[in-house]
């Protein structure tokens, strides 16, 4: 089958802007000083944004490390050829061991089982098995307890061919309101980690900061700090101080497939959900929930214990829309698997073919729609 090479001729596809991703990586290394190691977060196709792409800019742009949650998504980012050293955030599987050795990845670990895999993994390869100690301060998803930190590291320490590489944890609410809670598994993190240390297990590479604790709290920059959305050009939440000049790098985009004139009271998309409140032009997008226009069903009429939500969803169907023209076009009626159709009536001369730009979530965009980067 021949190849779509060029935007133009993509019903579909995502721009990424090298430079923005580049710039924003720079952005995070001004603000936590040339001290401080960058692990760059690449999960979930670097956010949406493509990861061995990604990858590479934050590489060139001075990003210690990479950071994933699966082996999967750790092995995708070596056979595209990228050696920068990859932390895998999730618990290792005792199966995985070979693998993790065998590409050199640096491994979470929070049992004594997958440790000792991975240490026999590398003894069988003659090389070393690197790991980092997940630690649960407070999150409540994998780690041991701080308690039980400095006799797991020593019962690793025992473990032939295995290098305790780093310990760590991760914040449950630094983008929340209140900072209490953070402060307080900061402080029974670095209270477990300075008993490894008294107890002559040594001091291995320590971190705990995501993208809120990076901008909110200094004292948990650390050894390294793991930025994910500030890299993609956001602030994870309203309480984030806006300090960065952080830039988008993504727009998903698309081209107007159909154009037609529609009567008072006519319907539009299943359901027949939209009756036109008067005569409207409507244009229809070729793309739907399948590629992560996740929008609910908005009717027209409905009672009035519903028009809360139903000014919720409007809201975010506002804040969700399409630009044609640079202005903002409405969706009307469901969106569709594929398909999503928009009112132009107050937008001049559009016609098929006319690039559209969407609002969606990155992580939730299709990633069969190609991206594109310039
Ligand atoms: C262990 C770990 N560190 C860092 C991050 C980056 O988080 P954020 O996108 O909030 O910067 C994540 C993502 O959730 C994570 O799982």
């Amino acid at each position: 089958m021949e190849e779509l090479a060029t935007a133009q001729e993509h019903t579909a596809w995502v721009e990424v802007n090298r430079d923005t991703l580049a710039h924003n990586l720079a952005q995070v290394r001004a603000h936590v000083g040339p001290d401080v190691r960058l692990l760059a977060v690449v999960k979930a196709d670097a956010y949406g944004h493509g990861a061995v792409e990604a990858s590479r800019i934050f590489v060139d742009a001075g990003a210690d490390f990479l950071g994933v949650t699966r082996i999967e998504e750790a092995l995708e980012l070596r056979h595209a050829g990228i050696e920068a050293p990859i932390l895998v955030f999730g618990a290792a599987i005792p199966d995985q061991a070979r693998a993790v050795v065998a590409h050199q990845l640096s491994q979470t670990v929070c049992t004594l089982e997958s440790a000792r895999a991975l240490s026999e993994a590398a003894r069988a390869a003659g090389t070393t098995a690197r790991v980092h100690v997940k630690v649960d301060s407070g999150m409540g998803r994998i780690g041991i307890r701080c308690a039980e930190l400095v006799e797991f590291v020593r019962a690793l320490h025992a473990l032939p061919n295995l290098e305790v590489q780093g310990i760590y944890t991760h914040f449950a609410t630094a983008l929340e309101r209140e900072l209490t809670f953070v402060r307080k598994q900061l402080s029974l993190f670095l209270r477990a980690v300075a008993e490894v240390e008294k107890a002559g297990l040594g001091r291995p590479l320590i971190h705990a900061a995501n993208s809120a604790a990076i901008l909110r709290l200094e004292a948990s920059h650390l050894d390294m700090v793991r930025p994910g959305t500030i890299l993609y050009g956001q602030y994870p939440s309203a309480h984030v101080p806006r300090i960065l000049e952080l830039r988008p790098a993504w727009q998903l985009k698309s081209r107007v497939a159909f154009v037609k004139q529609v009567q008072r009271g006519q319907s539009i998309g299943y359901g027949r959900d939209f009756l036109a409140p008067r005569e409207m032009t409507v244009a229809t997008i070729p793309l739907g929930y399948a590629d992560g226009l996740t929008l609910t069903p908005v009717r027209t009429s409905r009672s009035l214990s519903e028009l809360a939500r139903t000014a919720r969803e409007f809201a975010r169907r506002g804040r969700m829309g399409v630009r044609v023209h640079g202005q903002h076009a409405p969706f009307v009626g469901r969106v569709a698997m594929q398909m999503c159709c928009i009112d132009v009536s107050h937008i001049p001369n559009v016609e098929v073919g006319d690039e559209v730009l969407l609002r969606a979530r990155f992580t939730l965009t299709n990633p069969r729609i190609p991206r594109i980067y310039c």
